[in-house]
């Protein structure tokens, strides 16, 4: 089958960074997994960051590659939700062969059936950065999905017009909040308009004077999805006692979670996406119901596609643009390639 992988960790602008592979076909699922032929994926910083510029070697080459969209074509044994022929988006597990390849084995517990009002190319946009969102959301943090039970809080994302801002500030609107998005360019700032911002500011700028500009002196949750160190003591000095900060990027340095954290009850929550599948927790097939009720949202019109720009087929070629985009740190939404 085809495959782009990597046998050593170079800088993207070395064409042997990531390379155009022929890998023995997969062969028949085992256990839980299902058998996906894939037809589109999407890059994330987390592609990227398992392929940083490092000593080592992988013999075999290494499979990177987790978002993913595809039709299920045969399962193991002890899969029950799934037969060959469905339909599917995923994001995988970061501790097993990527999904760059024609075929990959997924346990059928982090699979959902893929939206049916959208393409795999538009599906495959929304898996990482949904089971980030909502699992930071409405799993770690104490917030509800349902009923608009937050109308009349502010919810502040920090780096709105990224994947997984881009999806989180779907999510917070339809949980209620006035969303309050944070982007530096007018094109990162249109797109979250685009997504439901309620109001956009410069995270180049001073944050607490825009916010007082908005009327807004506090908010009462934070999502830092761009810096959990630089912005940790603005984001201490604008959250209302008692409200809630979501953090998803490792830190440089130690953080200080005393005061103004300790005084106002602020909660610290933090989300990793790959926890459920890399320490196997008995929950795992949360994520399998986190993608099937999003594909029922997307369905619905509740929420929509953060696919914003498609590199072409799946090659080593595309995907080393794809990384370094992403690596230069002004993508905007999703970047996704389909086909092989
Ligand atoms: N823990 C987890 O489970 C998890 C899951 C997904 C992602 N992550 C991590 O979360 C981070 C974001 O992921 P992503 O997929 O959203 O990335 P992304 O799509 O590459 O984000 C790009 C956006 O970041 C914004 N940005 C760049 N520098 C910024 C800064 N200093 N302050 C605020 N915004 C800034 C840019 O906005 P402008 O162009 O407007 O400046 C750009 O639109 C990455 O580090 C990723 O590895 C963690």
């Amino acid at each position: 089958m085809k495959a782009v992988g990597l046998t050593r960790y170079l800088p993207i602008d070395d064409p042997a960074s990531l390379q155009d592979l022929e890998l023995p076909d997969p062969g028949v699922p085992k256990g839980a997994d299902l058998l996906v032929r894939i037809q589109a994926v999407s890059v994330n910083p987390v592609d990227t960051k398992q392929r940083a510029a490092r000593e080592g070697e992988e013999i075999p080459a290494r499979v990177l590659g987790y978002d993913a969209s595809g039709t299920v074509e045969a399962v193991g044994p002890d899969v029950t939700a799934f037969a060959p022929g469905d339909e599917v988006f995923y994001a995988g597990d970061v501790t097993r062969p990527g999904s760059n390849a024609e075929w990959h084995w997924v346990d059928e517990r982090l699979v959902g059936r893929k939206p049916t009002t959208l393409d795999f190319t538009e599906a495959a946009a929304l898996p990482l950065t949904v089971l980030t969102a909502w699992e930071l959301l409405f799993q770690r943090m104490p917030l509800h999905f349902d009923g608009r039970r937050h109308a009349g809080q502010t919810l502040l994302v920090i780096g709105g017009a990224g994947g997984v801002g881009s999806i989180a500030i779907q999510l917070a609107r339809h949980a209620g909040f006035t969303v309050v998005a944070t982007a530096s360019r007018d094109a990162s700032a249109e797109w979250c308009r685009r997504m439901g911002a309620d109001h956009v500011i410069d995270h180049h700028q001073p944050l607490p004077e825009q916010l007082h500009a908005l009327g807004l002196a506090q908010v009462d949750v934070a999502l830092n999805l761009a810096d959990t160190d630089r912005y940790w003591d603005v984001l201490g000095e604008l959250l209302a006692p008692q409200g809630h900060v979501g953090l998803i990027v490792e830190p440089r340095g130690a953080l200080r979670i005393g005061d103004p954290y300790k005084s106002k009850c602020i909660g610290i929550h933090w989300e990793f996406m790959f926890a459920r599948a890399r320490f196997r927790t008995p929950d795992m097939i949360e994520q399998h119901r986190i993608l099937s009720r999003v594909a029922s949202l997307v369905d619905a019109g509740a929420l929509r596609s953060t696919a914003h720009t498609s590199l072409g087929t799946i090659n080593a070629a595309h995907l080393r643009e794809a990384h370094r985009l992403l690596e230069g740190g002004g993508v905007i939404g999703k970047l996704v390639l389909s086909g092989w």
